[in-house]
């Protein structure tokens, strides 16, 4: 049936409606996953949870292992992947509390190893579509029965951080058509692409980032005040969406993600 991924962003390091759950250390060639990556079950479903930061938020975006979290999840047999993100805001209609099922990405990450394929190997996945359709759309059924505020499309910047970008930048990521700007969802994106894991970026907004008249910048107290209740708004999230993305789900990914390698890979055997 597949396996449900769960990454956690800032504020959700654990998932608290799971039984049956066990702690396990997984080992990768990349190095170590961001922490111990937690099993449970949710109903009859299993699910993985991996806090992105580790407990405790010891990670910034760009000290995180992407590679070594994606593939400590696909040896654990995750097919599905929920990535529950806090976001800035670039658009005046997506205000603090919304939740944006993102469905394009401007990557200006710049520090962080892109890619699974070196020494020899080379393939270049498609990233037209970086996010699956299929997900997009069962997270936002359960997302509105429980009436939660939501944007069903949305284009996420991934900028490098730690700092909060400039004014001048919010502005131009605006003119870029941008509606959310976050630290971490890319190369996370493009990783689980390599790995054939369907993936969904779920951005909660928690500001208005530093390019709204009249409104304060953004800072830590401001993110930390709204992300505790984006946090127990995503626990019902998942509990209500997990069902609807499993129980459902086919042999193989309509959207095609996993099997994103098959063109993919140039190197002569
Ligand atoms: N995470 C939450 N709010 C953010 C912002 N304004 N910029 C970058 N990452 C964020």
């Amino acid at each position: 049936m597949g396996v449900l991924g769960i990454i956690g962003g800032s504020g959700l390091y654990d998932m608290d409606r799971l039984s049956d759950v066990r702690a396990v250390d997984v080992e990768s060639p990349f190095g170590a996953p961001s922490d111990k990556i937690v099993r449970g079950r949710l109903g009859d479903l299993e699910l993985a949870f991996l806090p992105r930061h580790g407990v405790g938020h010891r990670l910034s975006p760009t000290g995180i292992n992407y590679r070594a979290n994606i593939d400590c999840l696909k040896r654990l047999g995750v097919t599905d992947i929920l990535s529950l993100s806090a976001c800035g805001s670039l658009q005046e209609d997506m205000a603090p509390g919304d939740f944006v099922l993102v469905d394009q990405f401007i990557d200006r990450s710049r520090a962080r190893p892109l890619s699974f394929f070196e020494n020899g190997l080379v393939a270049h996945v498609s990233m037209a579509e970086p996010t699956c359709s299929r997900l997009r759309q069962k997270v936002a059924v359960a997302a509105k029965a429980l009436g939660i505020p939501l944007h069903e499309k949305g284009t996420y910047l991934v900028m490098e951080g730690p700092q909060f970008s400039t004014r001048a930048e919010s502005h131009l990521y605006r003119q870029w058509g941008a509606d959310l700007i976050g630290m971490t969802n890319m190369p996370e994106a493009r990783l689980a692409r390599e790995a054939e894991i369907c993936y969904l970026t779920v951005g909660m907004v928690t500001d208005y980032d530093c390019w709204r008249e009249g409104e304060a910048h953004v800072d830590v107290s401001a993110v930390l005040e709204i992300l505790v209740n984006n946090a127990k708004t995503a626990q019902k999230l998942v509990a209500d969406a997990a069902p609807l993305i499993m129980e459902e789900r086919s042999e193989t990914c309509e959207a095609g993600c996993d099997r994103a390698l098959e063109m993919a890979i140039v190197t002569h055997p």
